[in-house]
Order: C-alpha cells, then structure tokens, then sequence
C-alpha cells in the first residue's frame, strides 16, 4: 500500500507485517509471556480520559523541546531497538535520517545492525542521538564500544538498559526460530553475551571510569528505584520509565503507571533527574497524556521499525508524522 494511505501506526504495522520476514515479524512483533504487559502499554493510555478546557487560544503549538540540555524538534525520540537492517536494508541510518526532517532524538542500541560511527557519519553534525549499552560478560568488550563512542561528539549521552538482564520468554520470537529450524532465536542470541550480575554501586561506578557522557537509566519500574536512580544525580541525567515494550517480565506495569506512581511518592524525581517513558505510544494522544503527567519525552520502539519496514526513511518519517498531527497536539496547549 502506499504510504500516503497509511493513517496510523496500526496501519503502518499491518503494511510492514505484509512485506518483512517471518523472522524479522517474530523478533520485532514478540514479547514476553502472554504479552499482557505489552497489551496493557496501550491499554493503560485508552483509560485515561482528558480533561479539555475551552477558550484557549491554539494559532501556534510549540512542539520542540530540551533533551537533557539539548534542542529537539519534537518530544518523541526513538527508543533503541537492536537489528534494524532485519526490516529494511538501510537499518539504523534509515531511521535516522526519518528522523533528521523532525529534528527527532534516537537512540541507537547496543545492538544496532550498523555500527554507531557509520550511523552518526551520515548524519548532518547537528544531528544528536543516544547510545545505549548492555553491559557485556566481557567488561573489555564494553569499554571498547564506550571508548568508541566517546569520541563520537553527535552521541550525546549513553543509555543503560537495566529491564532485561536475561532476555524474556518470547514466544513468537521462539516459535518462527523453531518453524525455521534455526540454532537460537534472535533474542536468544542477542542475549548471549549480556551481564546478569549488574548492581547500582559497582555498575554505576565501573561505567563512570569508562564514559565521558551523562547517563539515561533506562528500564525503571518503581518509584524506589527512581528514588535511588535520582541519588545518582548528576552523573545520571535522566530516568526511562519503561517495561522494555513488554519483552521482558510479563504483567511489569506500563509506564504511565509507574508515572502516576513517581508523581504521587516521589514528586521531587522530576527536580533531579529528567524523566522520560516509553512502551504503548500508538496515538499522538497517548504522548500529550504523558506528557502532561509530568514526562519530559515519550520513546516509539516498534513503530519506528513498523515504519521503517513498511517505506524506509518516508515509512519512518510517515510515523512520526502520524503522531503529531497538529489537531491532536493541540491539546497540549489546552492541558498545559
Ligand atoms: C526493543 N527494546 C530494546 N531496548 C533496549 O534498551 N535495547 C535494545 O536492544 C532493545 N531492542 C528492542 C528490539 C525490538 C524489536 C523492540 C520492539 C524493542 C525496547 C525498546 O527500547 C522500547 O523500550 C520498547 O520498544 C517500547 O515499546 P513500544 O514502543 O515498542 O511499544
């Protein structure tokens, strides 16, 4: 189909399923278990209701923001999502220069089917991004990618993903592997090499040896662990509030949840550490809702790999266009 007909991210998803492999379907498509947590990231969004006020003048709606400290065109960045080029040839960098138009943040995983040099080379050097770390069994392996990206000035800080120390039960993900007669699937050998041991003192001192960048703690479920999170400020910028888009413990809450939880606990977090959520965003509504209960950015995982399945750099761009079309974003002014 063609893009332009392509209204939603639901659509732009059912568009990609038709065209990307059963393999590439699987990894992308699965989460963990019954996928109740996957289900509920856009269910708890549906369940929460706007309050409008009327009277309000809406001529301009200012979409841009401050990215711990730097400018973006939009406050929806693109979480990291390993294995780009398994939907579409032109992987990371198709995503970047979907989001190049929009001045949109993307972070790369650590994971990336392209190496963060070449992804951040074809990128104009206004470009910003993220990168995102799994700590390695192999330490060594970890603080070379960190040196790496260290001298990478585009890379404006690193991500620490602590919501999946061991990859979850993905079964969609395990049962196109068997069908295929494959050794491992995608997750299964993405994991192999990933550090289950990871505390807060010894992690967090062994990587502040090893990187120049401020760090986004990525994966953060409560508000006791937003609380410690926030202790570690300044070295630790920001907080994603995220189940890993339900992939890893099923029944985990969403996000929104564990934001109304911070609001009502721990209020000061968002005085300390700049938080951000991702999981579930389907609707520019979903995004004004977060926002407007005290998140900084909203993260789009799969819709950025439905995107770019589906066209490429116009598929990914279609998305995001998808979801800030300026009736919707209205609403910000209104509830802000
Ligand atoms: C992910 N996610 C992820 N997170 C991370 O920190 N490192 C990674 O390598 C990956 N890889 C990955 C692959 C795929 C295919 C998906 C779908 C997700 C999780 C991702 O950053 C984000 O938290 C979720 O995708 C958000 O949920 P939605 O937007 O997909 O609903």
């Amino acid at each position: 189909a063609p893009l332009s007909t392509l209204l939603n991210v639901d659509e732009i998803e059912a568009a990609a399923t038709k065209v990307i492999s059963k393999r590439a379907w699987g990894y992308y498509f699965s989460a963990a278990d019954d996928k109740i947590s996957k289900y509920l990231n856009t269910q708890a969004y549906r369940s929460i209701l706007f309050r409008p006020r009327v009277f309000v003048d809406c001529r301009t709606c200012e979409l841009g923001t401050n990215l711990l400290g730097h400018k973006v065109g939009l406050p929806i960045f693109v979480s990291p999502t390993a294995m780009a080029r398994l939907g579409h040839p032109t992987g990371e960098t198709g995503i970047a220069e979907g989001c190049r138009s929009f001045r949109a943040l993307q972070i790369i995983a650590n994971n990336s089917s392209l190496p963060p040099e070449e992804v951040v080379a074809n990128a104009p050097p206004t470009q910003i991004f993220g990168w995102q770390l799994y700590v390695q069994l192999n330490r060594k392996l970890s603080e070379s990618m960190l040196a790496r990206v260290n001298r990478l000035d585009q890379i404006k800080f690193v991500v620490l993903t602590l919501d999946a120390p061991v990859s979850g039960k993905r079964e969609d993900d395990e049962r196109i592997n068997i069908q295929a007669n494959a050794t491992a699937s995608v997750s299964t050998q993405l994991f192999a090499g990933t550090d289950p041991s990871l505390t807060w003192v010894d992690t967090l001192q062994w990587l502040s040896q090893h990187t120049t960048k401020p760090i986004v703690l990525k994966g953060i479920q409560t508000h006791e662990d937003a609380v410690l999170a926030a202790q570690y400020a300044p070295f630790v910028k920001g907080i994603v509030l995220s189940n890993h888009g339900g992939r890893s413990l099923d029944t985990a809450p969403p996000a929104v949840h564990t934001l109304l939880e911070l609001r009502r606990y721990c209020p000061d977090v968002f005085d300390k550490v700049e938080v951000w959520v991702d999981g579930g965003i389907r609707r520019g509504t979903d995004a004004v809702k977060a926002l407007c209960l005290g998140a900084k950015a909203v993260g789009i995982g799969r819709p950025a790999f439905w995107g770019l399945a589906a066209g490429g750099v116009e598929g990914v761009e279609r998305t995001l266009q998808s979801l800030f079309s300026s009736k919707i974003w209205i609403s910000i002014v209104l509830l802000t």
